[in-house]
């Protein structure tokens, strides 16, 4: 990639397409084209082909997808499968019809079996079971690994796919019915506060081990790796994480002593833990010579302030 080259982000808006939005922007990249969903529904093939062969990007990151936490994905599991499936597939199809040098599509950690051994390694893909409350998800995420793998073989394309573990920080979902536990717990705490609740009540037991990385750090990783490695370097998929792991207990104190909540927390251990632990081995990536920099404190720290700042509580 060069500071002129035609760089497509599809899903700019969202946590991880925004950041790869600053990263680009920071490093001098000025030839960026964007589409809201609005704009350009990417599920609908036809419109998806006219507007790569009208503007011809050179490089596509591809995070436009339908993301939710264990509740959204149970509601709405036939949603969540057409969309991704959709959205990836008539993206990585129009980037191969229309010649794109380099494609980076966003996969999760969530693709690798429940029971997978600790830490994940990427070669424990399709070695087991899924966690099955985010089945049809993980399923469309795994199809877009193998449609990037498969093209690469067949028509020679430079498609990589990247497993970033659970991913926070700037422009995430705060509302309480569709987002993942980091920003879901920062907000019931802080409104606990504001309204002086006595307690907090926390889905699960607080016993499972979660990793997060900040989604500046995540930006950093997949531009680095878009602009040194190839699909050949990379292989067919490579976790994102800081290969540091934290308990929910451990992660809601943190997080009620970086909103400086006074009450008590209340685990229901009726409601869904899913998977128990899920920690990214990164091996892969530490020998391309990556390594994140954010620690969870002080990225926490900084998600609170943007999130009191955009979200315009006192
Ligand atoms: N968040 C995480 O913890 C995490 C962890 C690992 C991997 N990832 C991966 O990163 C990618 C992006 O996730 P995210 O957290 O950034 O999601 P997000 O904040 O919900 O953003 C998703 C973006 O996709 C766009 N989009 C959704 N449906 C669309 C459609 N039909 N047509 C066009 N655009 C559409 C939305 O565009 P509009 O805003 O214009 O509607 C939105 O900006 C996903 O593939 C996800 O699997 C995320």
């Amino acid at each position: 990639m060069n500071k002129s080259s035609k760089i497509y982000v599809a899903g700019h808006n969202g946590l991880v397409g925004s950041a790869i939005i600053r990263k680009l922007e920071s490093k001098g990249y000025q030839n960026i084209v964007k589409r809201t969903s609005q704009e350009l529904d990417l599920r609908k093939q036809a419109a998806v082909e006219y507007f790569f062969e009208n503007e011809k990007p050179e490089y596509v990151f591809l995070a436009a997808a339908k993301v939710g936490g264990i509740l959204a994905n149970a509601k709405n599991p036939g949603e969540f499968l057409y969309d991704n499936v959709m959205i990836q597939t008539n993206i990585i199809e129009a980037s191969k019809n229309f010649g794109v040098k380099k494609l980076l599509f966003l996969g999760s950690t969530c693709i690798y079996p429940k029971m997978a051994p600790q830490p994940l390694k990427e070669e424990y893909l399709l070695t087991g079971e899924l966690e099955p409350t985010n089945e049809p998800y993980a399923i469309a995420k795994i199809t877009g690994i193998k449609m990037c793998k498969s093209y690469n073989e067949q028509y020679g394309t430079n498609f990589i796919s990247v497993m970033p573990t659970n991913l926070y920080g700037p422009n995430d979902n705060f509302d309480l019915k569709t987002s993942h536990v980091l920003p879901a717990l920062l907000r019931k705490v802080h409104e606990a506060k504001l309204n002086n609740s006595p307690y907090v009540e926390v889905w699960g037991t607080g016993h499972p081990f979660r990793e997060f990385l900040h989604v500046d750090d995540m930006a950093d990783a997949c531009v680095y790796l878009m602009e040194n490695y190839s699909y050949k370097e990379i292989g067919e998929i490579i976790n994102i994480g800081t290969g540091e792991e934290i308990s929910i207990k451990d992660l809601v104190d943190l997080i009620v002593s970086v909103v400086n909540y006074r009450g008590d927390i209340k685990f229901d251990p009726l409601k869904p833990d899913g998977t128990p632990r899920k920690l990214t081995d990164i091996q892969k990536l530490n020998k391309l010579n990556w390594k994140s920099r954010i620690s969870l404190k002080k990225g926490i720290e900084e998600t609170y302030e943007w999130y009191i700042r955009e979200k315009k509580y006192e």
